[in-house]
């Protein structure tokens, strides 16, 4: 055997070492669903809301995987808080109990749902929202879906907002406005949004073909 045969057959397995690594760190989906039973009594019923205040709990089908993963750290450290008060904080609880290993897998079986079009509850005007939506197209994708022109991911970090509910995206906006949700770059962007533009935008995302209810 020649010395670039050898080589070849070392690169090769130097690959497969590598790309095992990256499914362990990614997460296993089956680990995942077993483990998301846990999150179906408020994730899995259709039209499920918090109380106080009122929204719908969002819908997790076919989000983007680090971003599940990142919220989910995020409750878990405190970073990202739910509700006000203490007992209305239960995401926090939700993810406390888990490993960084479990949530990966949590996020690994969501997001290998498939995008669909579910019925949602629209109050503002997404043909005006759309108009205001350039500035967000270059993260979030024209429709909110993350992808480019050809359908390829833009990036791996921006969660997936097509089809999410519409009082959800309102929250979470006002929630990034009021600097009560922290994240550099969504705090600048709400900032600049009035209250009827977030409305707006909110409802032309919520009536994409996108995210659905996990029900399975
Ligand atoms: C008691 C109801 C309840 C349970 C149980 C629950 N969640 Fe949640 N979840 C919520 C609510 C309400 C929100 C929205 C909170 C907010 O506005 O930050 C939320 C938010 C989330 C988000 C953020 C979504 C986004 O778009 O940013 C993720 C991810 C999530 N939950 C995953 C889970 C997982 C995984 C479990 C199980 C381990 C779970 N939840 C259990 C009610 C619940
Ligand atoms: C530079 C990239 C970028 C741009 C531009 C951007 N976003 Fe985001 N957006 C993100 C990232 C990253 C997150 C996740 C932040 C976090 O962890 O809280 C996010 C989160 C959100 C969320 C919360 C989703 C959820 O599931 O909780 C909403 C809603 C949102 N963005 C709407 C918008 C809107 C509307 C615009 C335009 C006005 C916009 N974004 C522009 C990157 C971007």
């Amino acid at each position: 055997m020649n010395i670039k045969a050898l080589w070849s057959i070392l690169a090769a397995g130097f690959c497969v070492v590598l790309t095992t690594q990256a499914v362990q760190a990614a997460g296993n989906e089956q680990e995942g669903k077993k483990k998301f039973y846990t999150c179906g009594g408020c994730h899995s019923i259709e039209g499920y809301s918090n109380a106080y205040p009122n929204y719908h709990v969002p819908r997790l089908g076919g989000q983007q995987q680090n971003a599940v993963l990142s919220a989910l750290q995020a409750y878990k450290t405190g970073d990202r808080k739910h509700g006000s008060q203490p007992q209305n904080n239960s995401m926090q609880g939700n993810a406390d109990g888990w490993s960084d290993a479990d949530l990966a897998d949590i996020a690994a079986y969501v997001a290998i749902k498939k995008l669909s079009t579910e019925s949602n509850v629209i109050t503002g005007n997404p043909s005006k929202g759309k108009e205001k939506t350039s500035m967000c197209a270059g993260c979030h994708g024209d429709d909110g879906n993350v992808l480019d022109k050809d359908g390829k991911l833009l990036n791996q970090e921006s969660p997936r907002l097509a089809g999410q509910h519409e009082d959800y995206l309102i929250k979470a906006l006002k929630g990034y406005k009021k600097g009560v949700r922290k994240n550099p770059i969504m705090n600048g962007m709400a900032e600049m949004l009035s209250e009827d533009e977030i409305k707006d935008i909110s409802a032309f995302y919520a009536s994409q073909k996108g995210l659905t209810t996990i029900s399975d």
